[in-house]
């Protein structure tokens, strides 16, 4: 019995793998190449350059006389990471690697000097690492993964964000497991009414039981759902009524939250935590079990409003929202992942009714990616031996 369960489970899953409705998605363990990114806070880069790896790559972040540059961080000599590098002719928009001394103009990448090799060293102007596009907007270094010439970041970006009176409070973490989990957790409408019905945020606010008839929608680009009224209690065949005795919970008030994800993987919700706050939250892979998970809280407005949000964000919601209530999610993708990663999860998986919302994100992304990161693709310069 146990011999032909296992069987048919293995057949199954064979079958799963060879007619996967969303193949490209299967493959993007490190994300999306050609989009545009956050990768860091502006004022976190200062005189020492920064190392982040972003989809697989590595990149080195360097100001220099208040600009900013990307390149690999990576020698092109032997290897070593540029960023222990040093600047070791100050005014100059170059860097010297550690090890042997050879130095790069930051803006294209360029071999400049190899300083132990003498002024007329026959590798100047053949060696090269890779430089990234970036661009600094509101307050944030955004980076293009990609190859050849770079989209506009408005072309990626929703317009309210870059909007001059869009305040942004934002939180910077590196999270443990693959970045797909944590987007379809940001999607998922069902979990929200069980995980998050006792955290800080929601203590005395009344959940559904149940979301129902949830369906899928795709507009402007954004993956989203739309839902009738949720059961607010149900009585489940041969256990009971449930929840049951919440009365210190009351309805929430207002607009109903809509909740919508994009490529190459961000997530806005409208609103939330608060009327009139509208949250973004991006999901930017580092490696196949890590991403960078980047929080916005977005009011927008001017002056002393502008200011009393940034207070409000500081002593309230920051603590309440990003940290505990996201806390709870972050908590749920880090234990999800060894599932997926080592156990064959995304075969295995079985989903339920909600779940139609994270299958039409999943094909969307099959269909729509620009392209499917592989880690190839910055390793595939071919050997060079110049003397
Ligand atoms: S490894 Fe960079 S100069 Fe040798
Ligand atoms: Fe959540």
């Amino acid at each position: 019995m146990e011999s032909s369960v296992a069987h048919t489970v293995d057949q199954d899953r064979q079958h799963r793998s060879r007619t996967s409705p969303w193949p490209r998605y299967d493959e993007a363990a490190l994300g999306f190449r050609n989009y545009w990114y956050p990768a860091m806070m502006s004022h976190k880069l200062r005189r020492r350059p920064v190392a982040l790896r972003i989809l697989g790559e590595k990149l080195l972040f360097i100001r220099h006389q208040g600009k900013c540059f990307a390149l690999e961080d990576r020698c092109a000599h032997r290897g070593m990471p540029l960023s222990i590098g040093r600047c070791e002719f100050p005014g100059t928009n170059t860097i010297t690697c550690r090890y042997h001394g050879w130095t790069y103009d930051v803006a294209n990448g360029i071999c400049v000097a190899a300083l132990t090799d003498g002024p007329d060293s026959p590798i100047v102007g053949k060696a090269k690492v890779k430089t990234y596009p970036i661009k600094e907007r509101k307050g944030l270094i955004w980076v293009f993964i990609g190859d050849g010439e770079a989209c506009s970041l408005e072309e990626d970006l929703p317009e309210e964000l870059l909007r001059p009176d869009a305040v942004l409070e934002v939180r910077v973490t590196l999270r443990a497991g693959n970045w797909r989990l944590a987007a379809e957790n940001g999607l998922d409408p069902s979990h929200a009414a069980y995980l998050h019905r006792n955290s800080w945020l929601t203590l005395f606010r009344k959940f559904p039981a149940a979301k129902t008839n949830v369906s899928p929608q795709v507009v402007d680009q954004w993956v989203g759902y739309t839902q009738t009224a949720p059961l607010m209690e149900a009585d489940y065949p041969g256990l009971g009524m449930w929840p049951n005795g919440e009365w210190w919970k009351w309805p929430r008030k207002g607009s109903p939250t809509k909740t919508q994800l994009r490529l190459p993987g961000y997530l806005r919700v409208n609103p939330f935590p608060a009327p009139s706050i509208v949250h973004f939250e991006w999901y930017v892979p580092v490696d196949e079990r890590h991403h960078r998970y980047f929080q916005f809280s977005v009011k927008w407005t001017t002056g002393f409003k502008a200011l009393r949000f940034r207070l409000a964000y500081w002593f309230w919601w920051r603590w309440l929202a990003h940290v505990q209530f996201n806390g709870q999610d972050a908590r749920m993708v880090k234990l999800m992942d060894p599932f997926y990663a080592e156990e064959d999860g995304w075969r295995r998986e079985k989903l339920y009714r909600p779940d139609v919302g994270l299958t039409t994100w999943r094909k969307h992304c099959h269909e729509h990616a620009r392209a499917v990161q592989k880690i190839a693709s910055v390793l595939d310069e071919p050997r060079e031996e110049i003397f």
